[in-house]
């Protein structure tokens, strides 16, 4: 049970233990189930398209766009080939605006187009294309996509908080191109890719040992790279590398996963209630919400903040990670800053002992969350290691990681590794390179675009 008995008088206080390879085996299991068969197991193990990587020689202009955080990117990036790697790199980025999440689809594609139109226009005549040539993006959109080749891909449904109408079964690519043609704008799509992909083929343009990408972010996701003749559900479609890219869609993994009545009350009312318990569980839309949702009960059954409960704090999603973060960083004697956020959120002044205590909270929550990522990658690993014998941790394999929560938030990230190193055991995971690989999505679908160029 979540909760200690507390003793008379006393706050309840949270407990919780992580038995992560409960987590990592499942994850391993329902990884193969969804490679047998589409629909197999809650993991899609959707297939990329993505079947051989940046080889460095990729050259000229190419835009990416990225859609799926809490910002809107678009990027313009100049690949020199061999010698020079990347030479430029330009980038705009907006919050994508809280209406469009729940809009129609014309609307947030409009807005993307706008994006780039306006971006585009910024180029300043500097590139010349060959007459006849049109520039080629590489557009990671971040979202369960079951993709159809490399540069089409059917929107299964929305996660995140995203609720935009008409897209879903609908080819995003086709909705993006019927938003440029109405913005006057001719260019086209020559890779379609999540987030992940994108960070993979980003990472992996650097250093050849990078074999899996997590993010960590809003939303929650891995991939890796697969061995085709173990994917059943290709029916011996072997690609000519012999490897493909998959993202496992993990967010999806409920397997066994030990829920709270937090977790369960949260996800009740969600707009996705039964879906995504995993992203539920550990990534950025939602741990600000589990902590508010305990600090809740602890001022119920315990008067945390007084003798009322404080109105605010019914307001779901008011406590945000970011806020969890900056009060965990809080080293002052008083810890003002704790004080300062949890009268925001509650509009009450709050004693040490109660900042000492929502801090235990926010601690407990987020130590969930990091060991859980850790034992999922834990998962991806084993069952690699499962099908190659050796080739996983008998030598250098790099994790490369994206995404806010990971990028912000020392305490997650530590609890993560702690996760991987203490499933693995110090043998297995010294060969594990857990590595931050910043903004490498938006560089890596510009480098798909490349290596998939139509010209
Ligand atoms: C970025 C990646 O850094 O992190 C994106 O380049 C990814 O492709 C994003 O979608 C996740 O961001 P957020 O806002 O969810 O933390
Ligand atoms: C959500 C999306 C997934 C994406 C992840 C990280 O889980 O469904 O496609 O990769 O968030 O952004």
């Amino acid at each position: 049970s979540f909760w200690l008995s507390p003793s008379p008088g006393k706050l309840p206080r949270p407990r919780m233990v992580v038995r992560s390879n409960a987590v990592s085996t499942p994850m391993a299991a329902d990884m193969r189930a969804g490679l047998a068969v589409d629909g197999g197991s809650d993991l899609k193990m959707i297939l990329s398209y993505v079947d051989t990587f940046p080889t460095g020689n990729e050259k000229g202009l190419f835009y990416a766009l990225d859609l799926g955080g809490t910002n809107f990117r678009v990027l313009r990036v100049q690949l020199g080939g061999k010698d020079e790697r990347v030479i430029a790199t330009e980038f705009e980025q907006v919050t994508i605006p809280q209406e469009l999440m729940f809009g129609t689809s014309e609307e947030l594609f409009d807005f993307i187009a706008c994006g780039l139109a306006n971006f585009a226009k910024k180029e300043g005549g500097k590139f010349h294309l060959p007459s006849g040539r049109k520039r080629e993006i590489g557009f990671t959109f971040s979202f369960p996509v079951k993709q159809t080749s490399i540069d089409s891909g059917i929107l299964m449904k929305w996660t995140k908080g995203f609720a935009v109408s008409g897209t879903a079964g609908r080819d995003v690519v086709a909705c993006l191109n019927e938003a440029m043609e109405r913005q006057g704008l001719d260019m086209q799509v020559s890779a379609l890719v999540n987030d992940t992909v994108g960070t993979l083929a980003g990472a992996r343009y650097w250093d050849d040992d990078v074999m899996v990408a997590v993010i960590l972010g809003t939303g929650t996701n891995a991939c890796y790279v697969e061995r085709t003749d173990v994917i059943p559900k290709l029916q011996g479609q072997m690609s000519s590398s012999g490897r493909t890219i998959i993202s496992t869609e993990w967010g999806a993994f409920s397997n066994g996963l030990p829920l709270t009545e937090f977790d369960r009350d949260m996800d009740a009312a969600s707009i996705n209630p039964g879906e995504q318990i995993f992203e539920k569980t550990i990534s950025g839309m939602y741990l600000g919400e589990i902590v508010r949702r305990v600090l809740l009960k602890m001022a119920e059954a315990g008067a945390l903040f007084g003798k009322y409960v404080p109105e605010k704090l019914s307001t779901p999603f008011i406590l945000r990670t970011p806020d969890l973060c900056a009060m965990q960083q809080d080293n002052s004697d008083h810890l003002d800053a704790v004080g300062a956020i949890l009268y925001d959120v509650t509009g009450v002044k709050s004693d040490l002992s109660v900042r000492k205590m929502v801090v235990e909270v926010c601690d407990t929550i987020v130590k969930r969350g990091g060991r859980l990522a850790g034992a999922g990658i834990v998962g991806i690993l084993q069952k690699m290691e499962e099908d190659s014998k050796g080739l996983i941790f008998g030598k250098r394999t790099v994790v490369a990681m994206d995404g806010g929560l990971y990028e912000n938030y020392p305490q997650y990230r530590r609890y993560l590794k702690e996760a991987v190193t203490e499933l693995l055991g110090l043998e297995m995971s010294k060969n594990v390179v857990i590595e931050h690989s910043k903004d490498g999505s938006g560089i890596g679908a510009a480098l798909l675009a490349a290596s998939n160029s139509k010209y």
